[in-house]
């Protein structure tokens, strides 16, 4: 694939919007950072990110939102989150609110959790992109997972040329680090500090922020989110009775993540079939699933719905 290059104008923007609408992955400039964006209704477009970033697990990504409106339809709303964005929107503020039971997002998105980060961005190239799309959008840090996030269109084609479809050069972010993150799904909670100061956004709830504990980021800690009520069994070429199994290309199963063996189907499909086989309550056996590429992260995730509960 080659990654073309668009300017920040109109036709530019168009295009940017088209190639998201066709899952295709478009880097894009905020104050912060530049974002790898997709479409976040899409679980396709979604493994699309993590199989370009080469992630090797399935992190909750931000969605971004060029109107309140559309942020209010993801989220629960609630009097503090409408007080930090009348504050701070659009700016590099995240907020994690209780995800909306008739959630739009993919839950590739949110990783399975029941709350989901949204956030306004500022820079009007991202707002005009945004808006002209007029739907949601998948945006981690458009960097290759473990390298340094990109504040540059070259930095985002030096570490991602080839594996996206377009990078919208509009020069250097002005904020050069992440949004802050603040968690609204209890007490406000700082989860990430980042270009918006703790201070004002203490200031404008008028009450201190929870400690901040990186509980939800922290993979150990993700897996109970994560778990299915019944028990999760790897590596089963075959279900033994009374299971319900998950297939993967050659061994069908009840529910196949990809009859064809394809990781990126099977990313996407991946939460959504184990909250399928969930409302069954039935031990869960999985098939195994290739060590590479976005299996990578499908196994991560798998280990831990398997993992021994607390
Ligand atoms: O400035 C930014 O925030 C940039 C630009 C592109 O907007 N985006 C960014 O995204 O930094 P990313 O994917 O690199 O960081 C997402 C962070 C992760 O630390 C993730 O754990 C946290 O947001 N996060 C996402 N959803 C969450 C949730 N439901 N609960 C807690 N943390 C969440
Ligand atoms: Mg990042």
């Amino acid at each position: 694939m080659k990654t073309s290059r668009l300017l920040p104008d109109p036709d530019g923007l168009a295009a940017a919007s088209r190639l998201l609408t066709e899952s295709q992955l478009v880097a894009f400039p905020t104050e912060t950072v530049y974002g790898l964006g997709a479409d976040a209704r899409s679980g396709s477009a979604v493994a699309a990110i993590y199989e370009a970033k080469g992630r090797p697990s399935f992190n909750p990504l931000i969605v971004h939102v060029g109107d309140l409106a559309l942020a209010k339809e993801i989220g629960e709303w609630s009097d503090a989150a409408d007080r930090l964005a009348q504050a701070f929107w659009p700016g590099p503020l995240t907020l994690v609110l209780p995800l909306r039971a008739k959630g739009i997002v993919s839950e590739l998105v949110t990783a399975g959790l029941p709350s989901v980060a949204v956030r306004m961005p500022a820079h009007p190239t991202a707002q005009a992109l945004l808006r002209g799309f007029g739907g949601p959008v998948a945006a981690p840090s458009a960097n290759p997972s473990g390298r340094i996030s990109s504040t540059s269109a070259d930095h985002v084609m030096d570490g991602l040329s080839g594996r996206i479809a377009a990078v919208v050069d509009d020069g250097e972010c002005p904020v050069g680090v992440e949004s802050t993150i603040i968690g609204l799904t209890d007490a406000p909670r700082l989860l990430r500090p980042g270009g918006l100061p703790s201070e004002a956004i203490r200031a404008a709830l008028g009450t201190e922020l929870a400690s901040a504990t990186n509980d939800i980021t922290a993979p150990g800690q993700l897996s109970s989110h994560y778990a299915p009520g019944a028990s999760v069994r790897l590596n089963a070429h075959a279900s033994k009775p009374g299971e319900v199994h998950l297939g993967f290309g050659p061994i069908a199963g009840d529910l196949s993540l990809s009859p064809s063996g394809d990781l990126h189907e099977a990313a996407a499909n991946l939460f959504g079939h184990l909250h399928k086989l969930d409302a069954m309550n039935k031990p869960i056996a999985v098939a195994p699933v290739p060590e590479n590429g976005l299996g990578l992260a499908i196994n991560d995730r798998l280990r831990r719905a398997a993992a021994p509960r607390n």
